[in-house]
């Protein structure tokens, strides 16, 4: 479909290789004056704006004059029932779940209700630079139907799924062993792998899980290999003591997934900061996935997760970024970026920019076994793009006159940035979000 060729041109952003085994700077490849070729939703080139022009004559140019021109960033674990709660004071996960989410989800049986909530949420993540997230809805059949309909609509890629829950919540926000298997078979018939939608089995977590439902929620994953599974894992100490007594068998929390299936490639366990060393032994040897929640885990108070331990090593386990709204307390990958650096300096360790980036985009397709397709600005991928303006507010203007690398700069995005920089996002090749446009609109 050549009528559907068009280039951007600006500076463009891609990585070469995983900057956690290369030395960083080595793994991103920048073209000062670069072009990306999109036809039919996928990048087909990327290069210099002269020999890539050059080689498709009369081709239609976006020019963005001093953007960065990358991959859309990539939310690996995300609740968007709860975006309407975020920044609710005062309690830890368990009290917070209790007190501001369960309440809030229930009003997701309203397919309506649903539905914009859906809308706004894809929205945000549209003017966020946000191209693809892994997403839990509500038990509701029907917020999971919102949800992929209105990113069919935008034809995002998106995984979410139901929230299989049987106990520990309130009864309106429950399932039970068999409907929650019921329901989420029948969503997988319906929508995974319709357009670029996938489906994620989404077993809450062990507290509001029985045992019963965990082991169907592992019979349907293994009956539906390609989907994902999402599930949360050793967030908050009062949970984790709190599945030791409800799974008193386990060797750890780790362990009681385990034990019903629900751990190896395609599985995406949020949190995972209080782990034990066979937990992450076994996290790595099954290629396992881990959502990294950096605002949320300072925002609940849930702790500091170890990047140094589970990604910058000698065994590294798949890693992605990721908002977590509404226990994170942002919608912006910057944000999120941000808070992952200060959370590894209190570690002690330091998150290079390029690592933050990149855990960003590919390390979070990674997670969700996408990043053949998304999260990188390379030929061949789908042209999920977003084009950053470099200088976005006075102060970020003024920080970058002292800037002199890429990687500077990539740092005081991630540290001053908001959805100020992001000029436009490209999805599939369509343009679904300009700022100029939408503050001429507001
Ligand atoms: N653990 C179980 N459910 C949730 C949730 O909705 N948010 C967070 N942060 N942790 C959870
Ligand atoms: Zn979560």
């Amino acid at each position: 479909n050549t009528s559907a060729t068009f280039a951007l041109r600006g500076r463009t952003l891609a990585f070469r290789d995983d900057p956690f085994r290369v030395p960083p700077d080595q793994t991103i490849a920048t073209e000062e004056d670069g072009a990306v070729v999109i036809a039919a939703g996928r990048i087909v080139e990327v290069g210099p704006a002269a020999e890539v022009l050059a080689r498709h004559p009369g081709v239609a140019v976006e020019a963005y004059d001093g953007g960065l021109i990358m991959a859309g960033f990539v939310d690996s674990h995300a609740h968007y029932p709860q975006m309407e709660i975020i920044g609710s004071y005062g309690e830890q996960l368990l009290e917070w779940l209790e007190k501001y989410t369960f309440p809030t989800e229930t009003k997701y049986a309203d397919y309506q209700y649903a539905r914009a909530g859906a809308e706004a949420y894809l929205d945000g993540c549209l003017s966020n630079g946000i191209t693809s997230a892994c997403v839990f809805a509500a038990t509701y059949p029907g917020s999971v139907d919102a949800l992929f309909e209105a990113a069919l609509a935008r034809g995002m890629r998106i995984a979410t799924g139901k929230n299989m829950m049987d106990r520990h919540a309130p009864a309106a926000l429950c399932d039970t062993a068999a409907s929650g298997y019921d329901q989420s078979k029948a969503l997988i018939e319906a929508w995974h792998g319709r357009g670029r939608l996938v489906y994620a089995v989404t077993p809450r977590f062990a507290i509001t899980s029985t045992p019963e439902q965990l082991e169907a929620a592992g019979a349907l994953w293994r009956e539906h290999p390609t989907t994902l599974m999402q599930t949360h894992m050793s967030e908050n100490l009062a949970e984790i003591a709190w599945v030791r007594e409800l799974y008193p068998d386990a060797p750890d929390y780790l362990g009681v997934y385990e034990s019903f299936g629900l751990i190896g490639e395609g599985t995406n366990f949020g949190h995972c900061i209080h782990l034990t060393e066979r937990e992450i032994a076994r996290l790595t040897e099954s290629g396992s996935a881990v959502s990294h929640c950096p605002t949320s885990n300072a925002f609940i108070g849930s702790g500091l997760f170890d990047m140094k331990g589970l990604r910058d090593c000698a065994a590294p386990i798949r890693v992605g970024l990721a908002t977590d709204i509404g226990g994170g307390s942002s919608l912006s990958m910057f944000d999120t970026m941000k808070a992952a650096y200060e959370v590894a300096q209190l570690r002690g360790y330091s998150l290079h920019p390029v690592k933050a980036f990149w855990l960003a985009t590919l390390g979070s397709a990674g997670a969700l076994r996408m990043d053949d397709r998304i999260g990188n600005l390379a030929a061949g991928y789908e042209a999920d793009v977003v084009v950053l303006d470099l200088e976005s507010t006075p102060l970020i203007r003024r920080r970058m006159r002292t800037v002199e690398t890429l990687s500077d700069a990539l740092f005081v995005q991630m540290i001053l940035a908001d959805d100020r920089a992001v000029r436009a996002t490209y999805v599939a090749g369509e343009k679904l979000y300009d700022r100029d446009q939408a503050s001429a609109e507001r």
